[in-house]
């Protein structure tokens, strides 16, 4: 199996490859014409090989180059290719919410599918995401990667920022054996959110470690206003940990000058990279790579 890092994805695609037993790694040649087309080229041929291609599509740019990357693949002779999405841009608009609208995320999905034999993501925006795939989806999470980080470090509670968070932050409480709560969340707008403690609260606040667990931070309104929250019932320390951290614009500053710690995998390339989905990823791979 070959893993092909594209650029937005190239150290996690690294990591996978040594995760496959050191499967041979290659980065191929991006540049950019002087019109802002992109061109790309990979080395040699793939005649009959199983290739893995990783690239998270955050911007646009990373979308185009997916898609030529996959072109070149096939044109090279692969015969598998399996691509590794680890951030999957446009997840957020699954449906349409209004009459006109795209259902942006399927836009991708086809468009990524047309030379793909199956693909992989990490915790995709919901459930309905998963739903616009017509091949065969795979979806690692990057709750076992974090809390494998968390194993090594002081932790008392975890705490989901919103109700649709849950489920991550009870699978993450089953691997530490913590307790969790999730807060009350309402959102003003895409910048602002309130926040509010439940009526139960499982353990008594004051001087406990304390964990934010989200799968996504991009404006880090949330965090921000879950770690003032915390703050004022006089909680001991505060991290913030996310699957994605996307951190647009002053984010990560801002969620620092409140927070003790931020941590994030490497779905995409940020200052609070510290967990790894790797092996997680590989595993998916391991059980659904080799062709038939
Ligand atoms: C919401 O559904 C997500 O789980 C995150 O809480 C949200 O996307 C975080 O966004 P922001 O960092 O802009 O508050």
């Amino acid at each position: 199996m070959h893993v092909i890092g594209g650029s937005a994805s190239t150290a996690l695609a690294e990591r996978i490859s040594r995760e496959l037993g050191n499967a041979p790694f290659a980065i191929p040649f991006v540049k950019r014409f002087p019109d802002g087309e992109l061109y790309v080229r990979i080395g040699g041929r793939l005649t009959n090989e199983d290739v893995v291609l990783v690239q998270s599509t955050r911007g646009d740019q990373d979308i185009i180059e997916l898609l030529l990357l996959e072109d070149a693949i096939r044109e090279a002779g692969a015969r598998r290719l399996i691509v590794v999405v680890p951030y999957f841009g446009y997840a957020r608009q699954d449906r349409s919410f209004f009459p006109g609208e795209p259902i942006s995320a399927r836009v991708l999905a086809r468009h990524i599918e047309q030379d793909a034999d199956a693909v992989v993501t990490v915790d995709l925006h919901s459930p309905s995401t998963r739903s616009v795939f017509a091949k065969p989806a795979y979806e690692a999470t990057g709750i076992p990667a974090i809390a494998r980080l968390l194993r090594e470090r002081p932790v008392d509670l975890l705490v989901s920022p919103d109700k649709g968070g849950v489920e991550r932050v009870r699978r993450m409480s089953e691997l530490l054996d913590k307790p969790w709560l999730a807060l009350e969340k309402k959102r003003i707008d895409s910048d602002h959110v309130e926040l509010a403690l439940p009526e139960h609260v499982p353990v008594d606040l004051e001087g406990k470690h304390v964990i934010i667990v989200d799968d996504v931070i991009s404006t880090g309104g949330t965090i921000v206003e879950a770690a003032k929250l915390l703050k004022r019932r006089k909680v001991g320390a505060i991290a913030a940990a996310c699957t994605h951290g996307l951190f647009l614009r002053d984010a990560f500053e801002r969620i620092k000058a409140v927070t003790d710690d931020v941590y994030s995998t490497d779905t995409l390339v940020n200052p609070a990279e510290k967990a790894s989905v790797a092996p997680d990823i590989a595993q998916i791979l391991k059980r659904e790579g080799p062709s038939p």
